[in-house]
């Protein structure tokens, strides 16, 4: 049975909502989002049930994560369609604040996370950390959630904001869920939609060289160069495919890895058709 969340869109009674459920000493969880929803953020969404009494579900699409030329304009907004989803799953409050509630005029206080933001996504988009540390920290301070859901897929921004929580001593635990696939093996991703068919086939590279990676270690490879160049070739079997790139790293420092000795992350950013993708998988060598 769906049960219409409520939809708000002040902070100030956002504040006054969850107050009378924080004095009865309810946990309540925090899915940040940009809306877009799909089953990954609903993966998020029925975790925070299951672990929460009050699901808040954050819908904003936060113009400090983009560069001057990414996708801001063009990002998806399907709110109807997002809220629908929510009541399907029976989350409790959606909060869909304007850019005026969360930057007012004047505004000009920002996070510089550290140096898990340097390199992969941080290396290609200047700032994008900074302007997602920062909205996450305002969304932290606005809800104060015990507990915060966000998808492996954005494995660096979770990293970001797991150090950002231990450094400020914020008193929220962060919770990172399993990325949710295609069944044919694409990352689910707002940014999926923009893909014409023909580049959505395509975009199957990116998963299927993250299969070779994970063939490769288990059939004894640990010489990262070696599983990159392979990861490479069939990347570019997509005759457009641009690569960012494709990185062999710690997954807690994201220091690149030059031999798998032990558990070692597989992260990759690549361009098809003008959208780009990114997608990741934790590479365990047998000991
Ligand atoms: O992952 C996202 O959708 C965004 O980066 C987030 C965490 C909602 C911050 O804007």
């Amino acid at each position: 049975m769906d049960t219409q969340p409520r939809l708000i869109a002040s902070i100030a009674d956002l504040r006054s909502n969850l107050c009378a459920a924080r004095k009865a000493g309810k946990r309540i969880g925090l899915v940040p989002t940009m809306g877009a929803l799909h089953e990954g953020h609903l993966s998020l969404v029925r975790q925070s049930q299951a672990q929460c009494d009050v699901t808040v579900v954050s819908i904003y699409v936060n113009p400090s994560q983009f560069g001057p030329r990414e996708d801001l304009a063009k990002y998806p907004r399907t709110l109807k369609s997002d809220v629908e989803a929510l009541a399907e799953q029976c989350a409790d409050i959606v909060f869909v604040p304007s850019d005026n509630e969360m930057y007012p005029a004047g505004y000009g206080t920002w996070v510089e996370p550290g140096s898990v933001a340097q390199p992969l996504e941080g290396q290609c988009r200047s700032g994008h950390f900074r302007g997602v540390a920062t909205v996450v920290l305002k969304l932290f301070e606005i809800v104060r959630p015990d507990a915060a859901y966000f998808g492996q897929k954005d494995f660096q921004q979770a990293l970001v904001i797991r150090s950002m929580v231990r450094d400020l001593n914020m008193p929220v635990e962060i919770v990172v869920c399993p990325i949710v696939r295609e069944p044919d093996g694409l990352a689910l991703s707002s940014r999926n939609r923009y893909l014409s068919p023909a580049a959505r086939r395509r975009a199957l590279v990116l998963w299927s060289s993250l299969q070779q990676a994970e063939m490769l270690v288990a059939q004894g490879e640990r010489s990262a160069e070696k599983i990159v160049a392979k990861m490479r070739d069939t990347i570019l079997t997509a005759a457009d495919a641009r690569i960012d790139y494709i990185a062999l790293v710690d997954p807690e420092t994201l220091k690149p890895v030059l031999d798998l000795t032990g558990r070692t992350l597989a992260a990759l950013a690549v361009t098809i058709e003008n959208t780009r993708l990114i997608d990741n998988c934790l590479l365990e060598p047998p000991k």
